[in-house]
């Protein structure tokens, strides 16, 4: 029997974990997953919903049992929300089921990126852009040491034209 590929995208919010895996996806063949979209199907709720019902903990729980059922799939691209890895064991989970990548990116980029999307971000809600940069920044340094367990990293920095990937 072959073993299953599944490529798992990790990163902060904005790093271009969606935009990156679904261009993946395509030139591979694979079907690609969202874990957010998979929990809002799944859960018929919004992630905002989901944080404003259970708040943040309930959000978590909920996330790594989606996790765990998603990350079962085989032959699969998976973009995981920018927290995911972070709580629980999800990283060494993550790392056990499949080739991680780590979508690293300047606090810089990020708040571009985060600017230029319409996706709704409970952290992020109620901050003004200054207090956003500075949320970013020290929430990345409490992160970076689960990201960076991936077993690949990509610079994406310098990626200019991410909202041309299709
Ligand atoms: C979160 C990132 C979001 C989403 C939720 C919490 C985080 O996913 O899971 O809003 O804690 O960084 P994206 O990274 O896809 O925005």
């Amino acid at each position: 029997m072959d073993t299953p590929v599944r490529i798992i995208l990790v990163g902060y919010m904005g790093s271009g974990k969606t935009t990156v895996g679904k261009a993946l996806a395509k030139s591979l063949g694979l079907p690609f997953y969202d874990l957010d979209w998979y929990i809002e199907s799944r859960m018929r709720k919004t992630v905002k919903q989901l944080f404003d019902e259970r708040g943040e903990d309930g959000f978590r729980q909920v996330e790594r049992n989606m996790l765990h059922e998603v990350a079962e799939f085989e032959n699969i691209v998976l973009s995981c929300g920018g927290g995911t890895p972070c709580f629980f064991d999800n990283m060494d989970y993550i790392n056990q089921q499949g080739e991680s990548v780590y979508l690293k990116c300047t606090t810089d980029v990020l708040v571009q990126h985060l600017k230029m999307g319409k996706t709704v971000r409970p952290l992020l809600l109620n901050k003004t852009p200054e207090e956003v940069v500075a949320f970013i920044e020290q929430q990345l340094c409490q992160r970076e040491p689960f990201y960076t367990k991936a077993k690949h990293t990509l610079d994406v920095s310098l990626m200019d034209n991410f909202d041309k990937i299709q």
